[in-house]
C-alpha cells in the first residue's frame, strides 16, 4: 500500500559520479516509478553497480551457483566444435561481459576480430578491458558501457561485418519470454544476414537445485541483492535500511522463474528526493526474476526472434544449454 507518495520528481539528485551509473533524470525518474509501483520492484540492471558485481563474481564461485560452472564447463569441453560451428574472425559483442572472463576463455579458440564488450558496470567493464588489451594485444577491442535492456545502438566503429553477440550466463532468463523475444529481435535488427548468436540458457531442473542456487547457505546471494538498496540509496538519495530487509530467492515453479524479492522485516517508511513509501513488515520489493526454458522452447523462442539454432550443447547432469543459432536471412 502506497500512503505517501509525492508526485515530483527532481534531476540531478545526487552528486555525478557517486555511482557508475550516471546520475540522471531519467534514473530518478525510473527508480521513483517502479518504487512507488502498487508492487514495488527495482529493475536488475540496479544491481551492478562496482560492488554488485564484485559480489556477482562472489555468486559464480559457490557450489550451489551452477550456471556460471556448468556453462564454464560446456565451453571447455566443446569450444572447439563451438569455434567451427561460430566461425573465427567473428566481431564478438558480449553483452553484460562483467570482469570478460568468459569470453577471455573463449579467445584462443574463436579468434575475434574485434572484441566489443557491453556492460552497465562501466567502470569495472573498463578496469577489466585495460588488463585484456595486456593478455591479447592482437585483438581490437572496445568497452561501451551502457544499458542494453531496452535498447541499443551499437556505435559505427563496431565492425558491422560478422556479428557474433554473446550472451552468456542464462541473463536471457532475466526477460520474460516477451521480453526476451524483443531483445532477441534487436539482436537480430543489429546484425546482417551474417550474424549470429552463441547464447547460454538455463533449463528446467529440480526445485531444490534452484532454490539452493538462488538462496546459498553463506548468504552472498543475500549481500548481492540487499546492496540494490545501498545502490539505490545513492542514485536516489533514499534512506533505505539495509538491515530492515532480508533476502528471498525461491523456484516459483507454475511461473517457471525463479523469483528475486527484498522483504521488509519490520514496518517503516523510506524517503528519497522526490518521494517517500511506506512498507508493512513482509511486504516485498521484486528485484529479478530468472526464468528457466525447456530446451525446445528456448529453440522456438531464438526461431521467433529471427535466428536459426544451428548447434545446442547441454550437460545432462545439469540441464544447462549453449546454443548456435545463425541469423535467418530476412
Ligand atoms: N543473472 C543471474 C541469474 O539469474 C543473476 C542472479 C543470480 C541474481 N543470483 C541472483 C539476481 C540473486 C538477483 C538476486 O542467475
Amino acid at each position: 500500500m502506497i500512503n505517501l507518495m509525492l508526485t515530483s520528481c527532481t534531476s540531478d539528485i545526487a552528486p555525478a559520479g557517486a555511482s557508475d551509473i550516471p546520475v540522471n533524470a531519467h534514473v530518478a525518474d525510473e527508480l521513483h516509478a517502479s518504487l512507488g509501483a502498487p508492487q514495488a520492484w527495482i529493475s536488475p540492471k540496479f544491481l551492478y553497480d562496482s560492488l554488485g558485481s564484485k559480489l556477482f563474481e562472489a555468486i559464480c564461485e559457490l557450489p550451489e551457483y551452477y550456471p556460471t560452472r556448468t556453462e564454464a564447463a560446456l565451453f571447455a569441453r566443446h569450444g572447439a566444435e563451438i569455434a567451427r560451428v561460430a566461425g573465427a574472425g567473428s566481431t564478438l559483442i558480449d553483452l553484460g561481459a562483467g570482469n570478460c572472463a568468459k569470453a577471455a576463455a573463449l579467445f584462443p579458440l574463436l579468434a575475434p576480430a574485434q572484441y566489443v564488450a557491453v556492460d552497465i558496470s562501466s567502470e569495472f567493464l573498463h578496469d577489466a578491458l585495460g588488463r585484456l588489451r595486456q593478455r591479447f594485444p592482437h585483438i581490437a577491442m572496445e568497452a561501451l558501457g551502457m544499458d542494453f535492456s531496452q535498447q541499443f545502438e551499437l556505435p559505427a566503429r563496431v565492425t558491422a561485418a560478422r556479428r557474433l553477440f554473446f550472451y552468456p550466463g542464462s541473463s536471457i532468463g532475466n526477460f520474460t519470454p516477451d521480453e526476451a523475444q524483443a531483445f532477441l529481435r534487436r539482436l537480430r535488427a543489429q546484425c546482417g544476414d551474417d550474424g549470429g548468436v552463441l547464447i547460454g540458457i538455463d533449463l528446467v531442473k529440480d526445485k531444490a537445485v534452484l532454490d539452493a542456487a538462488y538462496d546459498d547457505a553463506l548468504g552472498v546471494t543475500a549481500a548481492f541483492n540487499l546492496n540494490v538498496l545501498r545502490h539505490v540509496n545513492t542514485l536516489l538519495g533514499a534512506d533505505f535500511d539495509i538491515r530492515a530487509w532480508r533476502h528471498r530467492g525461491f523456484y516459483n515453479a507454475a511461473r517457471g522463474r525463479v523469483e528475486m524479492h527484498l522483504e521488509a522485516t519490520r514496518d517503516q517508511e523510506v524517503r528519497w528526493q522526490g518521494g517517500a513509501r511506506a512498507f508493512r513488515a513482509g511486504d516485498c520489493i521484486h528485484t529479478e526474476n530468472s526464468y528457466k526454458y525447456q530446451q525446445a522452447d528456448a529453440v522456438k523462442l531464438l526461431e521467433r526472434s529471427g535466428f536459426e539454432a544451428t548447434r545446442i550443447w547441454t550437460d545432462p547432469q545439469c540441464p544447462f544449454a549453449v546454443i548456435h543459432a545463425q541469423a535467418i536471412p530476412t
